[in-house]
C-alpha cells in the first residue's frame, strides 16, 4: 500500500487538513497542506473554515492551541506522545508563586507551555512575535516564560527588565548548540551566513548574522543572496530550506540537533490518526477560554 496516497485520499475524504510544523520529518512536509512555524500554523488552524478534521503534526502545545482556536472542529495529534519537554517546566504552581513577588508585572508566555499554564498568561508570544508583543506592553517589568533563552533574547532587544519564569526554562534540543562549532563551521565556510533560534544560549545567539524563528530563517535564506548557510535550530528546517532553495547550501550547526519528540509522527501514525480519528485533543472549556484570550492577544498584535 502507498500510505501517501491513501493519507492523501483519506484526507479528502475526511475534510481533513495537514498541518506540520517546520521540524516534522521531509515526507510529512510533503504531504502537509500547510508547513510553517507556530505563529503560521495558529494562524492556518483558525482559517480552516471549511475543514472538519485538522491533523496537526507537531507536538501537543500546537494541536493544544488549535483545539482552543477551534472549539468546533476536531482536533488529531499523530502521536499522543509527541510532548514538547519545555512546555512541561513550567507550572501554575510556579506562576502564582512569582505571581506574588510581582503582582503588577504583566506575565507573557511563550506559546510552547501547555493550556492549563496559558490560562494564566496575560498575552502569549512566539520567537517570531516575542519582541513585537513585549513592546506593545505599557509596563517595565514582565514576566516571561518558560524559555530563559527567549526570555534573554527578550530583555537585550527590549527596554523592559524580564523575569523569567521558571528561571531555568529551556528546549533540550536548541541546548546542543555550542558557539565554538558554530566558530568551526565559520572558519570552513567563511562566505556562510549564520542563521540562529533564540532558543539556543546567548553565546551562540552572538554568532549570528541572523536570529529568528524558523519561518523567519526561511524567508531571511530566500531573500539573501548568500550561497551558504549555517543554520542553528531543528534538522528538520533544512528539508524545506534545501526544497525552497535548491541551488544553495545549507550546513546544521550541530549534526546531532534532532527534536525527537516531533519526530514521533511518521506517516504510519499520521494514516492511523486519520483513519481512527485519533488521537483527539480536548482541552476543558473554562481552560480554553481563559488560554484564548491570551493567544487572540497575541494574534491581534501579529
Ligand atoms: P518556531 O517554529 O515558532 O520558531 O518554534 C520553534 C520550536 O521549537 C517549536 O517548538
Ligand atoms: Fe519543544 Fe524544543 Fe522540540 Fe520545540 S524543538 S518542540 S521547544 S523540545
Amino acid at each position: 500500500m502507498d500510505l501517501a496516497s491513501e493519507i492523501v485520499k483519506l484526507k479528502k475524504q475526511k475534510k481533513a487538513v495537514i498541518l506540520a510544523h517546520n521540524y516534522q520529518r521531509p515526507e510529512i512536509q510533503d504531504l502537509a497542506d500547510y508547513v510553517g512555524d507556530s505563529i503560521e500554523l495558529s494562524r492556518k488552524a483558525m482559517n480552516e473554515k471549511d475543514a472538519e478534521i485538522i491533523v496537526f503534526a507537531a507536538v501537543d502545545f500546537m494541536a493544544e492551541s488549535a483545539a482552543i482556536l477551534n472549539p468546533d472542529k476536531k482536533v488529531l495529534l499523530p502521536c499522543m506522545g509527541a510532548r514538547c519537554p519545555m512546555a512541561q517546566m513550567l507550572t501554575a504552581d510556579e506562576i502564582k508563586r512569582v505571581k506574588k513577588l510581582y503582582p503588577q508585572a504583566p506575565l507573557v508566555l511563550y506559546v510552547n507551555t501547555l493550556a492549563a499554564t496559558k490560562a494564566y498568561a496575560d498575552i502569549c508570544c512566539t520567537s517570531a512575535n516575542v519582541l513585537k508583543v513585549i513592546r506593545s506592553l505599557d509596563a517595565e517589568t514582565i514576566l516571561f516564560g518558560p524559555d530563559r533563552n527567549l526570555a534573554e533574547y527578550a530583555a537585550r532587544n527590549t527596554d523592559k527588565t524580564i523575569i523569567p519564569v521558571p528561571e531555568w526554562g529551556f528546549c533540550p534540543t536548541h541546548l546542543l548548540f555550542q558557539p565554538e562549532d558554530v566558530q568551526v563551521l565559520k572558519m570552513q565556510h567563511p562566505e556562510a551566513v549564520v542563521m540562529i533560534h533564540p532558543e539556543c544560549n546567548f553565546e551562540v545567539q552572538k554568532t549570528a548574522d541572523f536570529v529568528g524563528s524558523t519561518s523567519q530563517m526561511s524567508k531571511y535564506a530566500r531573500e539573501s543572496s548568500a550561497k551558504t548557510f549555517i543554520v542553528g535550530t531543528e534538522e528538520g528546517l533544512l528539508h524545506r530550506l534545501k526544497k525552497d532553495n535548491p541551488d544553495r547550501q545549507f550546513i546544521l550547526a550541530y549534526k546531532e540537533a534532532v527534536c525527537p519528540n516531533m519526530k514521533l509522527n511518521t506517516l504510519d501514525r499520521l494514516y492511523a490518526s486519520l483513519t481512527e480519528e485519533k488521537h483527539l485533543v480536548t482541552v476543558p472549556p473554562e481552560t480554553a477560554r481563559r488560554a484564548r484570550k491570551a493567544l487572540e492577544r497575541m494574534l491581534e498584535i501579529g
